[in-house]
């Protein structure tokens, strides 16, 4: 098969690294990719917002299957204009990908279906906001309805801090995304992210995760895109799986079809484990950065033939292989990130950190006319390891940062310390 790859992040080098090790692949091209990817994949240079340079360059490379990455071309569209050209591809169209794009829009499914979420209300209007803040107790979460990066939600401790998310997203802090926004309950609980791989009809468990969203050890600073990820999650179990499978995933699954929008692909759910049970945070229409870096090493079934089964709608039949092994990947950011920082600084002894059984995915990255690697963001690079013991996964993983020479480089020192029971806080 001849495979297109859409990202340059984290999660698009694990892609790479598991699609290009499939048997099933004899070419494989990646846009715009990264250094991490040139081993791996062919880079093109293409416009992601062009579907109809997409669609050409397909054509004219016989492309099998475009595998896209980020959520942004997803709620774009772009896999349904693959599918009037007849091209395959793995994501969902732009109708089920709201599930991410429109906060709204998931709260108010959800609410269709039965599906436990947090109280909730929409407005554009920010008096009804505060109201209803308010009316909550003043502890709430106010959200910019569209895309906003993964910066438009607000966690609130009062109904002071409320007011003022209220009137900095409904003021234009997000231009669009935040013309609209979601005001809910704050819930309480451990949060976990679930993902499954979805084919219209049917939806199979994939694998569990926790991410490690706050910049800094002790979950403080400001909130990233995560600074690191642990599959399985700790708290997996299978009473829990089938609680989710049976709660949240088989109920996406058929109120999709049942509302003409059929979800394929993966569905990430953020989930908050409360007293009450899992209740929805959100949905992703994609794989999670970093999760997928510690969730794409754990399949032992092949990458391709889950993608392809899932495309042509057989994943009922489908056996999807899972290692029992723990990954953990610790990101190395820029400092400064999730701020403004600096680009350009040397990066040097990735071999040594591979030496040590670490897979460095690269999500940030780039080289000078010297083929020297250097920081080209705030994410730069996410460093995995796999072991049966949870404790070897992880110190593997902090030996192949230690190995890494970046001085402007940052990272957390206890990713899945708490999860793993080590931490003494
Ligand atoms: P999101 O971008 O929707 O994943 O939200 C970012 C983070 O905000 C989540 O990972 C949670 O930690 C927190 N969060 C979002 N919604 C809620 C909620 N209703 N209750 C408590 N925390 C929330
Ligand atoms: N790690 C969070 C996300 O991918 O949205």
């Amino acid at each position: 098969m001849r495979i297109l790859i859409i990202g340059s992040g984290g999660r698009e080098h694990a892609l790479s690294w598991a699609i290009s090790d499939s048997p099933l692949v004899e070419a494989l091209f990646i846009t715009p990719g990264s250094p991490g990817t040139d081993r791996l994949a062919e880079a093109v240079a293409l416009d992601i917002a062009d579907h109809t340079q997409i669609i050409s360059f397909c054509s004219d490379q016989q492309i099998d299957l475009v595998v896209i990455g980020p959520e942004a071309p997803l709620v774009d569209g772009l896999v349904d204009s693959l599918d009037a050209a007849n091209i395959a591809s793995f994501g969902p169209s732009a109708a089920a990908a709201q599930l991410e794009g429109s906060k709204e829009f998931a709260r108010d499914f959800n609410q269709r279906h039965a599906i436990p979420q947090p109280r909730w209300q929409s407005f554009d209007n920010a008096e009804d906001a505060v109201e209803f803040a308010r009316a909550l107790g003043g502890a709430s979460v106010i959200k910019a309805d569209g895309l906003a990066a993964g910066k438009g939600v607000i966690v609130c401790d009062d109904l002071a801090q409320a007011e003022q998310a209220i009137r900095s997203l409904l003021g234009g802090r997000f231009a669009e995304a935040s013309a609209r926004i979601v005001v809910e309950e704050r819930l309480h609980g451990i949060e976990m992210s679930a993902f499954a791989l979805l084919d219209g009809k049917t939806a199979i468990w994939l694998a569990s995760a926790q991410d490690h969203k706050r910049a800094f050890d002790n979950d403080e600073g400001e909130n990233t895109g995560g600074m690191g990820a642990i599959s399985p999650s700790p708290l997996e179990t299978d009473a829990l799986i089938s609680q989710i499978m049976t709660s949240v995933i088989m109920p996406v699954c058929e109120g999709m079809k049942a509302e003409n929008m059929p979800y394929k692909g993966v569905l990430y759910v953020g989930l908050m484990l409360t007293d009450d049970g899992p209740k929805v945070i959100e949905y992703n229409c994609r794989f999670g950065d970093p999760e997928a870096q510690v969730i794409i090493p754990r399949m032992m079934t092949d990458l391709v033939s889950a993608m392809m089964t899932l495309y042509e709608g057989g994943l009922g039949h489908f056996n999807l292989r899972l290692s029992t092994s723990t990954a953990i990947t610790v990101v190395m950011a820029s400092k400064g990130y999730p701020g403004a920082y600096e680009k350009g600084s040397r990066i040097s002894n990735i071999g040594l950190a591979e030496q040590t059984g670490c897979i460095v995915f690269h999500a940030g990255t780039a080289q000078d006319d010297t083929g020297q690697l250097m920081a080209s963001g705030g994410r730069v690079l996410a460093v995995t390891a796999i072991d049966e013991n949870p404790k070897i996964a992880r110190q593997t993983a902090y030996q192949g940062v230690a190995a890494i020479d970046w001085a402007e480089g940052f990272y957390r020192t206890d990713i899945a310390a708490k999860a793993l029971g080590l931490d003494d806080s």
